[in-house]
């Protein structure tokens, strides 16, 4: 999750701009970077790791007078974090810094290369910098070049560039990816990725929509779409950080659920390609002589693990057993050196996952992590690790995390199937075309949510909660009960549907509350008569379902998917949207629950 700032002004740049970039932070990066013109001038700073290595190499520079820059904090998708992938990228006179995704950054870059431009990095952004310069030259119009630029790029972009042509402005763009500009009462100018990164410094802001472009001085803010100049649409900016840094929503947890289409399309970047899934950080001898795997993990990353077995076996054709890892740590099990030890962690600091681990490298068994936080302790100590770029997930109870080990999973199915050559192509193009459908279906309607917040009202008191599904939507609902017990702190048990009828369905009365997850795409009719035995009994039951339901007493509609996976994303949006209305309604802190920490380092 990419940061962005920029500055246009008198001020010292570098305390701006690194104030700016710390603001962002907690969206997480691995690598920070500064570009900046005086004059004729232009300098740049780059640094791996936190930022405060790269203040340690702006220790000798000051700016002192007029003054423009940009910033970044990057986190790694095209190209490993290095000091030659961070941003600014620069060209020969001229420096950018970009969040997203130029897809088709290949076809550019190879008729740039034709023409003799050399490029450093292995990133998609550098193509900008080098178009921009190659459309200069063209017309020597810096404002033709840069539209020219936007015009020929595809994908989501907010970008910022610099350059020497005109040593006075920012040229900025926002296309999918957001950008805000302001100004503060002297009409200095500032950009950030977020407003947060601006609060303290710009008065004025314009929140950029999408296809929106144009230049900023000290002479105003100049904005463009489609060619043409628009009217600033300026609003006052909050000066409160941590309601900005929610984006207004009103937990962590909130914007975190909201931001799953999002951070799954990050997580599926460069990844799904159109016949095939790609990892960078795999190749195809790691997979020599493994023909069974075994995942370790805790709470929701167990849940997501226990789903993706059904997937690993489906479709990779390869035995999977799931373990929670405090468990597996003293069974005395069985490590085979034909399996392919794998853990997933969101934080990749939990002590009885991380311990497995070390089991499973003992027992010389191949490794790989599956984690959302780069050089933690679990992905130094993994032999492989797949990142899930869910960017930092600040509330407690995992969302996202959740949403991008599924996305991941899922892709490394394929990944492990093409290589044992377990599905047909036609297959594998439909469970491609699938995953693509998922950033959209994981877009949150406002009716849907204004739907489950009225419903939530209903399901306050009651003597407990069972959340019931079958096959893959049988680890959901397990993960559809914790999250409600984490923040809720209502009793919920996830179940497997025919299950019920073994024991706890002698708990069903009208105060038990069943959320039946009923998808159409799988083993509706079986789960259909689960339910009906539940209601039969009385129990109260809230069906989500793309299809009606005569005996639920409430109903909450979903869409009809061709792959089981698209109704899994959509009524995993459903059971965390109801977890939080229901402990909002509580009065919770739903971001940080009672007795419960973000990372679980001990035993
Ligand atoms: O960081 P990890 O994924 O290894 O954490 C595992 C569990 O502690 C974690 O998923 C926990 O269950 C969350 N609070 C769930 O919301």
């Amino acid at each position: 999750m990419c940061g962005i700032v920029g500055y246009v002004g008198n001020k010292e740049i570098k305390d701006i701009l690194i104030d700016g970039l710390t603001e962002l932070e907690y969206r997480g990066y691995d690598s920070a970077g500064i570009a900046t013109l005086q004059e004729n001038n232009i300098r740049h700073f780059k640094s791996i790791g936190k930022l405060v290595n790269l203040q340690d190499k702006l220790k000798n520079y000051s700016s002192d007078g007029f003054v423009v820059g940009i910033g970044h904090t990057r986190w790694a998708t095209h190209g490993k974090p290095t000091e030659l992938n961070a941003h600014p990228h620069l060209g020969e006179y001229s420096y950018v810094v970009h969040n997203g995704i130029i897809e088709n950054y290949q076809e550019i870059k190879k008729s740039l290369e034709q023409k003799g431009v050399n490029f450093v990095s292995q990133t998609d952004t550098e193509v900008i910098v080098h178009l921009f310069e190659d459309f200069y030259k063209d017309n020597n119009d810096e404002f033709k070049a840069f539209e020219k630029t936007l015009n020929a790029l595809k994908g989501a972009f907010a970008v910022l560039l610099i350059s020497k042509i005109d040593n006075q402005k920012i040229f900025f763009a926002k296309h999918g990816s957001p950008l805000i500009v302001g100004d503060d009462e002297n009409g200095e100018i500032y950009f950030g990725s977020s407003d947060s990164a601006m609060i303290g410094k710009a008065k004025e802001v314009i929140y950029l929509e999408d296809g929106e472009y144009g230049y900023a001085s000290l002479d105003g803010i100049k904005l463009f779409k489609k060619s043409k100049s628009k009217k600033l649409h300026k609003k006052t900016l909050t000066q409160d950080k941590i309601y900005a840094q929610k984006d207004g929503f009103r937990f962590f947890m909130e914007k975190e659920i909201y931001e799953q289409s999002e951070v799954v399309n990050d997580s599926m970047m460069g990844r799904v390609l159109d016949e095939q899934i790609d990892f960078e950080e795999l190749d195809k001898n790691f997979f020599k002589g493994i023909n069974e795997i075994q995942i370790c993990a805790c709470g929701t990353s167990y849940h997501s693990a226990l789903a993706s077995s059904y997937l690993f076996e489906r479709l990779a054709k390869m035995q999977t057993s799931v373990e929670i890892a405090s468990e597996f740590r003293y069974k005395q099990p069985l490590m085979k050196k034909n399996r392919l030890f794998v853990v997933i962690s969101q934080s990749g600091e939990t002590a009885d996952t991380l311990e497995t681990l070390k089991m499973a490298k003992k027992a010389g068994m191949k490794t790989l992590a599956i984690c959302n936080v780069d050089n933690s302790s679990i992905v130094r100590t993994a032999d492989k690790t797949i990142l899930l770029r869910a960017g930092i997930e600040k509330g407690v109870a995992s969302t996202k995390a959740f949403a991008t080990q599924m996305m991941v999973l899922w892709m490394l199915s394929l990944y492990i199937a093409k290589l044992k050559n377990s599905l047909k192509r036609k297959k594998m193009v439909k469970e491609l075309q699938s995953i693509r459908e998922i950033p959209s279906i994981l877009k949150i309607t406002d009716k849907l949510h204004e739907k489950i917040k009225r419903l939530s009202k209903r399901y306050l008191h009651g003597h407990g909660f069972f959340f019931i599904g079958r096959d893959i939507f049988f680890p959901l609902a397990l993960e559809g009960a914790l999250k409600l017990k984490e923040i809720s702190y209502l009793h919920a048990e996830g179940y497997p549907a025919g299950e019920m009828k073994h024991g706890p369905i002698a708990l069903a009365d009208s105060e038990l509350f069943t959320i039946a997850l009923m998808p159409k795409s799988l083993l509706y009719e079986k789960t259909k008569s689960n339910v009906e035995e539940l209601s039969a009994r009385d129990s109260t039951i809230l069906a989500v379902s793309p299809e009606e339901f005569e005996l639920a007493d409430d109903f909450i509609k979903t869409n009809h998917s061709a792959h089981p996976m698209g109704e899994f994303f959509e009524m995993m949006i459903v059971v965390q949207l109801l977890s939080l209305e229901i402990a909002i309604r509580m009065g919770n802190d739903v971001d940080m629950p009672r007795n419960l920490a973000k990372s679980v380092t001990v035993e």
